[in-house]
């Protein structure tokens, strides 16, 4: 059978002042699957992913690698979980890329040599070598965002997890970065209401809702089920 990467059962979660974000969420997200997440704005995409490394906690139980995510592995998790942000100034603060894409290896106690082979690997595969000495804050959007994926990759995650890829790049800098998702060797989860990019990269596309897995199946049946996407905000019935 293939590997769980995360599994999560019943996960509600209220934010502090009332709002109930999540409703009795199960989902599970195999090795080697890349999975779309979608759904109307407000549905509680950001806060489910938020939950996978532990910047977000509540009771239900989620599992990585069938580990808990505890304090005690929350380190650990960090390292296997790379999250991105939806924009790209939250998870660049260095004055150099390289320093960015380095920050999570330091942190992990790797040594100067292995830094700098991760740093190189990890830019490799976005496309952005020869970057090291730019300043991250005078980057295009679109390098902004590779960085930013650079910066997870660099640690060798197990699931690699982005909130909306594709928001504010022109159409070549989404394809481009369509192009760059797709090459990379690791399990996703693509948080995204731009159908297009899911039906290129994701066979399989999970629609939350109001806090709750509305449907979640193959990306070619969802995508072609027009009243359901219209139900849920994604499209407009034809
Ligand atoms: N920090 C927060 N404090 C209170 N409510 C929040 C916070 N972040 C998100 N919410 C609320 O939780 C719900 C889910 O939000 P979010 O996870 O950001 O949805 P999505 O990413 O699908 O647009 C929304 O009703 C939103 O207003
Ligand atoms: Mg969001």
């Amino acid at each position: 059978m293939t590997e769980e990467i995360v599994t999560i059962k019943d996960l509600s979660f209220g934010y502090p002042d009332g709002r109930q974000a999540l409703n009795d969420v199960s989902l599970t997200i195999y090795r080697g699957e890349s999975v779309a997440l979608v759904g109307p704005n407000g549905a509680g995409k950001s806060t489910l992913i938020l939950h996978l490394n532990g910047v977000l906690r509540s009771n239900g139980s989620i599992r990585l690698l069938g580990k808990p995510i505890d304090d005690k592995n929350l380190k650990w998790i960090r390292s296997k979980v790379g999250l991105v942000f939806q924009n790209p100034d939250d998870q660049l603060f260095s004055p150099t890329v390289f320093d960015d894409v380095a920050f999570g290896p330091i942190n992990m106690g790797y040594s100067d040599e292995e830094v700098r082979q991760s740093v190189n690997h990890a830019l490799e595969m976005v496309g952005m070598e020869g970057f090291e000495k730019r300043s991250p804050h005078h980057l295009s959007i679109g390098e902004k965002k590779r960085v930013a994926i650079a910066t997870v990759l660099s640690m060798s995650p197990e699931i690699l997890v982005i909130d909306e890829p594709s928001s504010n790049l022109d159409p070549r800098g989404k394809w481009d970065l369509i192009e760059v998702l797709k090459s990379l060797p690791v399990t996703r989860v693509i948080v995204s209401h731009d159908l297009e990019l899911v039906e290129a990269l994701c066979q399989r596309t999970v629609i939350l809702d109001r806090g709750q897995v509305a449907a979640d199946g193959l990306t070619i049946d969802i995508l072609a089920n027009k009243k359901m996407l219209s139900k849920h905000g994604l499209a407009i019935a034809g």
